[in-house]
């Protein structure tokens, strides 16, 4: 089966799946977005994408496209249509197709688009190694806890990342570090995990969640709290959060080892509990 889209209610191959040219997504970036991933054939905390969806939606005033039930029905029948076990699983809402004017139109229906993709294995060397991330300035709006399809900053600072040879751009934003480009950021040290909080100058992961708590169930010490740039270089340990990446040691940080520059025992157990995890709620 090649990979698949749902758009406005029917299914195609991703191949032939358009949307308008009038669509408010293309023109202004009007729209939020969600990425789910699977593992073995079962899509994981779904509901949890589905309730960050609906607060993303909400925050720009957009009615709900179906019931949530619906929704997960779509996205659910979407993938198994794939048939593929490893899948990452986009979904886009966006205003809807109408002439072009920034308020909102009169009458218009949410487009609605779901793609299923095969997910390639993150390289082993990535794991083993560990990446190295530079910083760059928080160029982001003041609502980044929406999920929202303008992602030009992001573009733009994975874009310089790659070019150094970086796997991903920490937003430094006031002296303290956010998050990824594409992921949310945690220290450890001194026996303490600590994360930036929530609020609208991070996307709240929901894989940071799920770390938040399996680290507390291991019986760690979690603060939520900012992370000047000048102590996450000081840190025994960095590592990245993220739906596709799960979890990965970051070991060098503007081309500075972090720690003892190789992956660290804090994030090599929390993976591996992620994985426990991730194997009990599948199985159940
Ligand atoms: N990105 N922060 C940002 C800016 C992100 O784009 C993402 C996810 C995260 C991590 O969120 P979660 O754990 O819910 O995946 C944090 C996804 C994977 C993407 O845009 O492809």
């Amino acid at each position: 089966m090649p990979d698949i889209a749902f758009v406005n209610g029917k299914f195609l191959p991703l191949s032939e799946a358009n949307v308008s040219v009038e669509d408010r997504g293309f023109q202004f970036g009007d729209g939020v977005y969600e990425v789910i991933r699977s593992y073995g054939g079962k899509l994981f905390r779904l509901n949890d994408h589905l309730e960050r969806l609906k607060r993303s939606m909400e925050a720009i005033h957009l009615p709900p496209a179906s019931t949530r039930e619906d929704v997960r029905d779509i996205i659910t029948s979407a993938y198994q249509q794939s048939g593929y076990p490893e899948a990452k699983v986009y979904l886009q809402v966006t205003r809807g197709a109408a002439p072009r004017d920034h308020q909102f139109p009169q009458e218009v229906r949410p487009t609605v688009v779901i793609t299923v993709r095969r997910l390639a294995p993150l390289p082993s060397e990535v794991r083993e190694h560990g990446v190295a991330v530079i910083t760059v300035p928080d160029i982001r709006w003041g609502r980044c806890d929406i999920k929202s399809v303008n992602l030009l900053p992001n573009v733009l600072s994975r874009q310089t990342a790659q070019e150094k040879g970086a796997f991903e751009a920490l937003f430094v934003r006031g002296g303290s570090v956010m998050e990824g480009a594409g992921s949310n950021l945690f220290q450890v040290g001194q026996g303490k995990i600590a994360t930036p909080p929530k609020g609208s100058l991070i996307l709240s992961g929901i894989t940071r969640d799920v770390v938040i708590e399996i680290a507390k169930e291991a019986g760690m010490e979690v603060e939520e709290r900012s992370l000047p740039l000048e102590s996450l270089m000081k840190a025994e340990e960095v590592f990245l959060t993220g739906t596709t990446i799960e979890i990965i040691s970051v070991v060098a940080v503007d081309g500075v080892a972090i720690g003892e520059g190789r992956p660290g025992k804090v994030a090599r157990g929390l993976f591996q509990r992620y994985r426990d995890l991730v194997a009990q709620e599948l199985l159940a």
